[in-house]
């Protein structure tokens, strides 16, 4: 038997979490509310209510979630403190998902990415507007792939690397672990060190980061 379909809460509050919003309106999921720290009383985003994360656990059997945040620090800490609870995957009807691609759970897929074929995708991993993420390739848990970011055949993101908009990996490449990849940057060799910045076309590193991105 397949999972019944609960109505939704979106954690987060902010800009992105609105374009999750809108992901879950396309694909005809009901959103019940938003969820952040120390939610003023009353508020409300997109016309629907938005209540203190402290206050979701009484509706973890009714509700799935999705982390509605666009960094992967922001994803991986609200992933530990709401682990008992059962996350689904938000995928857009417009976004272009192939045959023999997988995902874990908890990923948010926007409208015209395009995932090609065989592809295993993690937990909670967010691919952005017009990202294309071609065949074999294997994005870790919490990755990003930004708004038009491009990952030729057989890329490998670990856990918590974050491509952003624009940037380009080119086959066969690895990217590390807490990795950033600034926009518009053209990647052609592997990034093995973990939590690196590169930028620049072609990509060289410019600095060691101390944490996963927890600001895009
Ligand atoms: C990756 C990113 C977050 C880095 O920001 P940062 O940590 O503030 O980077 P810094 O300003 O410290 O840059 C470090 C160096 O890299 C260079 N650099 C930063 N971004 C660059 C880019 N996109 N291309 C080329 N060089 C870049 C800086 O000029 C600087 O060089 P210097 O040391 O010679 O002065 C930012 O460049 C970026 O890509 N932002 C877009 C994020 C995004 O796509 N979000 C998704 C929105 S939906």
């Amino acid at each position: 038997m397949g999972k019944s379909v609960r109505a939704l809460g979106l954690v987060g509050a902010g800009g992105h979490a609105r374009e999750v919003w809108a992901i879950a309106k396309a694909s005809n999921r009901r959103v019940l509310f938003f969820s952040e720290d120390d939610a003023p009383k009353g508020k409300r985003v997109c016309g629907t209510r938005v209540i203190d994360i402290a206050n979701l656990h009484s509706l973890k059997d009714t509700v799935d979630l999705v982390l509605a945040v666009g960094s992967p620090l922001g994803r991986r800490k609200l992933a530990e403190r709401l682990k008992s609870f059962r996350f689904t995957n938000l995928i857009h009807p417009q976004a272009c998902v192939g045959p023999g691609v997988t995902f874990g759970h908890g990923c948010v897929v926007a409208p015209l990415a395009v995932i090609t074929a065989e592809v295993t995708i993690g937990n909670h991993v967010l691919i952005n507007s017009g990202a294309v993420v071609s065949h074999h390739c294997r994005l870790g848990d919490f990755t990003t792939c930004s708004p038009n970011s491009t990952l030729g055949g057989g890329v490998v993101l670990e856990d918590g690397s974050f491509v952003a908009m624009g940037a380009t990996i080119a086959n066969g490449v690895s990217i590390g672990i807490g990795t950033v990849v600034a926009a518009g940057s053209v990647v052609l060799q592997d990034i093995d060190e973990p939590m690196t910045m590169v930028a620049g076309v072609p990509a060289t590193r410019r600095k060691k980061l101390r944490h996963w991105i927890g600001r895009v």
